[in-house]
């Protein structure tokens, strides 16, 4: 019998131990059982050679091949996992939700335009003589070009408005004369009321931007175009200032007499002032 070298036998010892055969454990108890083995001193040769053969014999009976995972486990392992990249991706679906809403709304979510206000006020107080898209009954058309047609300045439209046929006073002409078909008359189709009193300046302003470029399509320059979407004169100076109680004129005064309605001053470029001031 040759000599197992101890290194191969601790080799041995590990082997089994690992494979969970207790192989450690009993190897250790096996000198302390066979005295003549010795505990500390160095291994007899044939008390190594039959301690390993005893050892390994169990060995041999118990190894068997690891049981094979279960088919879900190997299903488990086998399967497409989610690419690393799709983490990212994932992770910034929130804040793609985020601006995808926001790209639905209309950029300013803040106050109402002037032109949405004008829409406003001429569902409640003007289509049910002037019909809903201006076509016109009661009162004139104001869509198509129409109003423009009578007021290429807008100055003078806000005038009409506020002051009405009783304000202008029946029988004065009103606006361009020029007009194609002849210059109107106050009065010369119906009585239109003032609104004057009813509508507040800025209101006032929105109805008549409402009639003009929503209706009739008026093409506003860019420099009349102010913060806000609001309307203001060519030379860039408001027509109402926010929290204003009235309308101004280019210069800065006030656009309409209080009492009266009418225009206090002549915005240059439009048609001459009713004659009925
Ligand atoms: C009760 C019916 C009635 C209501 C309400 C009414 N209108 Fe009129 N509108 C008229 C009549 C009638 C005329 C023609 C006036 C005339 O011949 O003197 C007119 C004329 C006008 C004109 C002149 C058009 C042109 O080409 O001559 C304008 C502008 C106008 N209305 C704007 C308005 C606005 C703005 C409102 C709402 C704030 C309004 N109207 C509400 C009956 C009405």
């Amino acid at each position: 019998m040759t000599e197992v070298p101890e290194h191969l036998l601790k080799r041995s010892r590990d082997r089994r131990a690992a494979l969970g055969l207790g192989g450690g454990g009993e190897t250790e108890a096996q000198p302390a059982a066979t005295p003549a083995a010795g505990a500390e001193v160095e291994p007899t040769a044939g008390a190594t050679a039959a301690a390993a053969p005893a050892a390994a014999a169990p060995a041999e009976v118990e190894v068997k091949p690891p049981e094979p995972p279960p088919p879900y486990v190997e299903a488990a392992l086998q399967r497409k996992r989610i690419p690393y990249w799709a983490m990212p991706v994932v992770g910034l679906l929130p804040i793609w939700v985020i601006l995808y809403a926001g790209s639905l709304s209309p950029a300013d979510t803040g106050e109402a335009t002037q032109l949405d206000l004008g829409a406003e006020i001429f569902t409640a107080s003007c289509a049910s003589c002037h019909g809903g898209g201006g076509g016109g009954g009661v009162g004139r058309q104001l869509s198509a070009g129409e109003v423009l047609k009578t007021f290429p300045n807008i100055a003078d439209q806000i005038e009409f408005v506020a002051a009405g046929t009783q304000g202008l006073g029946s029988g004065t002409p009103y606006g361009d004369p020029a007009r194609e078909g002849g210059q109107r008359t106050a009065g010369s189709l119906g009585n239109m009321p003032a609104f004057g009193e009813t509508l507040s300046p800025d209101e006032l302003l929105a109805v008549v931007r409402h009639e003009r470029e929503t209706l009739s399509g008026e093409e506003v320059p860019a420099e009349e175009v102010g913060e806000n979407e609001t309307r203001v004169w060519p030379n860039g100076s408001p027509m109402f200032e926010e929290g204003g109680t009235e309308l101004l004129s280019p210069e800065g005064e006030p656009l309409l007499d209080p009492s009266t309605h009418l225009l206090m001053v002549e915005i240059a470029g439009g048609s001459p002032a009713p004659s009925g001031q």
